[in-house]
């Protein structure tokens, strides 16, 4: 019994430490183990509640956690609220579809954690942890997520935010550019791009491909339908990013493209250029290949330019940087109920 236990052991703990990619300098996978054991717990407990009645929370959450670290690093500075202090990285146009769920649901789950832990998770962990909990509750992937975060002390301008995240009418060519400047390659950007296999998106993210011209690169009856969703290129109205299974994570996304039906020109694009799309093609017939290597790309991603040790802060509010002297105190809960969904 004890050998079959030892071997059990041995079995496991060398399949667990070569699955796992080594944490940049920093983050390790247990960093919270002794100062919040049941951090993951709470988070995906609490998650698993929230989708049941919000499926949509799950692609907001994830992609919180996309701009977020395209941004100047994966340090929460997404979360800043800028308005008091002048035009943030909230203010610019990629915010805009940013759900307010999202950071309500971040600072719901700092207000859980703290009750348990006390403030020692920062808001960038939190963020890293329910993006990985929105793919694996949504049928994609498990995987571990090297943790120890530090909140940044500063926000990105609406200028650097627009350098930052490429527009849905990008070529290829500037993605694979604009990912290269931060250590991605061509397979994260095509894997990373996967993570349109849930979620949705506003006609003026697309409707340059069916107004004035149709795209050619587009499907004939997925145009017509998209026209019926979109009247006019600026209608206020959403469709779902991924037709044949919108609210679960699977490879059905390189599916939709190779039939011509991805949405922005970004998608499709990935079918069309010779560097990317014979990824595209291994993705659509392979999950279990699109699923490891996502999970490999969103360890990378989550881990751009992170802040650790005693760089930035913890903060106590995911939403204000700290230095405000406690006035956080006195303000009520709920601010979030009256923000109006931008678009
Ligand atoms: C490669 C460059 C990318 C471009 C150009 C891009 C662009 C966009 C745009 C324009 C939207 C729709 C916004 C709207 O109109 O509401 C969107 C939604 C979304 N994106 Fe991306 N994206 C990119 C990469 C990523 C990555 C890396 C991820 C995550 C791994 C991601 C996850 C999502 C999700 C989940 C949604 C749906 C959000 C929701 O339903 O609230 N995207 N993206
Ligand atoms: C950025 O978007 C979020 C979600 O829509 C919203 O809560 C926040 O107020 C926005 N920031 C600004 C300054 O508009
Ligand atoms: C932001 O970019 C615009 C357009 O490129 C430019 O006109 C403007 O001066 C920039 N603003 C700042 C603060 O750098
Ligand atoms: C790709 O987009 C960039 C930036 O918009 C543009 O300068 C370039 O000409 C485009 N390349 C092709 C091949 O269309
Ligand atoms: C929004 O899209 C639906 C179909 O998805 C369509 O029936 C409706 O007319 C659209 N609304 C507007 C204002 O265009
Ligand atoms: C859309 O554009 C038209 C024409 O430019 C304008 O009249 C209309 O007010 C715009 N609608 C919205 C919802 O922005
Ligand atoms: C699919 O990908 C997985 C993971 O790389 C691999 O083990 C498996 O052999 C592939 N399946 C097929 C049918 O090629
Ligand atoms: C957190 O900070 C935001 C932005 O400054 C503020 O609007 C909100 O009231 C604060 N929340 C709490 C619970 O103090």
């Amino acid at each position: 019994m004890a050998l079959l236990f030892l071997f059990l052991g041995w079995c496991c703990l060398v399949g667990f430490s070569e699955a796992q990619p080594t944490p940049v300098s920093g983050l390790s996978y247990d960093f919270y183990k002794r100062s919040c054991p049941k951090l993951e717990t709470i988070i995906r407990d609490q998650l698993k509640k929230d989708f049941n009645s919000d499926i949509g929370l799950a692609a907001a959450l994830l992609r919180l956690h996309f701009h977020d670290c395209f941004v100047q690093g994966c340090d929460a500075s997404v979360l800043l609220d800028g308005s008091a202090s002048g035009p943030s990285e909230q203010d610019s146009p990629p915010n805009l579809t940013l759900r307010p769920a999202a950071f309500k649901a971040i600072n719901d789950l700092r207000a859980l954690i703290d009750k348990q832990c006390g403030r020692v998770v920062s808001c960038a962990d939190v963020v890293a942890l329910a993006a990985r909990d929105s793919v694996a509750l949504s049928g994609g992937p498990d995987y571990k997520v090297p943790l120890g975060r530090r909140d940044g002390l500063t926000f990105a301008t609406d200028n650097a935010t627009r350098a930052s995240l490429p527009p849905p009418t990008s070529n290829v060519s500037f993605l694979i550019s604009t990912l290269a400047k931060i250590n991605l390659d061509t397979t994260d950007l095509v894997t990373l791009s996967g993570g349109h296999t849930i979620g949705i998106a506003h006609c003026p993210s697309f409707t340059d491909r069916l107004y004035p011209t149709q795209d050619t690169n587009m499907d004939k009856t997925f145009a017509n339908n998209l026209k019926l969703t979109c009247p006019a290129a600026n209608t206020t109205n959403t469709t779902v990013n991924d037709i044949r299974s919108p609210n679960t994570f699977d490879n059905k996304y390189y599916v939709d493209l190779m039939n011509r039906q991805g949405l922005f020109t970004s998608d499709q694009g990935l079918y069309s250029d010779s560097r990317t799309k014979s990824i595209v093609t291994s993705f659509a017939i392979n999950q279990t290949l699109f699923f490891e290597q996502f999970a490999r790309s969103m360890v990378k991603m989550g881990q751009l330019s992170v802040l650790t040790g005693s760089q930035g802060e913890i903060r106590v509010n995911c939403s204000a940087r700290n230095s405000g002297s406690g006035f956080w105190s006195v303000l009520d809960d709920g601010w979030l109920g009256d923000v109006a969904s931008v678009f």
